[in-house]
């Protein structure tokens, strides 16, 4: 598995000053608050567990499966959800919790979808951003890097849903793709 992959992008430690310092803002932020932190999975499985052992204000798990119809490597704007939330958040404060935003087509649609719920507030926390391919107008409140328009796996993101148990995040050796 570590030869289809051509360069480590982010080792296990640089990820987790990553969590490091996105968990110290949300600290910061939610001081006194009570918080539903919501997983997306699968991709964020890692960074969230990663994360909310980092996040010391009271705070609720949540989870949520979506997928979108397209190819293995890019999402389209019609968003399925396959697993909603199975607490309430009406009245509470919300982070979704997001490996990568990309074109922002799925979180863009899930916002929406959520606050038809009547939350307090929904903010978006997303490890990695890639704000050069966004079709739609979503910015991240916390983001762990901006990086290129680059494919990466590793570190619960996958190509066609392998790679998601590298511990590190890395570039695909381009011959995986054809
Ligand atoms: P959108 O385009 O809706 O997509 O913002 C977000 C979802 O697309 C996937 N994605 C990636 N997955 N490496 C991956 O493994 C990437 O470089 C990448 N870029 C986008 C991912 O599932 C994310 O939640
Ligand atoms: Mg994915």
């Amino acid at each position: 598995m570590d030869q289809d992959i051509e360069r480590v992008l982010y080792s296990e430690q640089e990820l987790a000053s990553l969590c490091d310092s996105i968990a110290q803002s949300i600290n910061n932020d939610y001081i006194g608050r009570d918080v539903v932190l919501v997983c997306m999975l699968k991709g964020s499985i890692m960074f969230y567990a990663d994360l909310v052992r980092r996040i010391n204000v009271r705070c609720i798990l949540d989870f949520m499966a979506v997928s979108s119809y397209g190819s293995a490597a890019v999402s389209s704007g019609k968003i399925n959800i396959k697993k909603d939330l199975s607490e309430s958040i009406k009245g509470r404060d919300v982070i979704i919790v997001e490996d990568i935003l990309d074109t922002g087509n799925t979180l863009y649609y899930i916002k929406d979808y959520l606050e038809k719920r009547d939350p307090a507030s929904i903010r978006i926390c997303t490890l990695f951003d890639k704000p050069s391919r966004r079709k739609k107008p979503i910015t991240p409140d916390y983001t762990g890097e901006v990086i290129d328009d680059l494919f990466i796996v590793g570190y619960g993101l996958d190509y066609d849903e392998r790679y998601r148990n590298l511990p590190y995040v890395g570039v695909l050796r381009p011959e995986i793709y054809r």
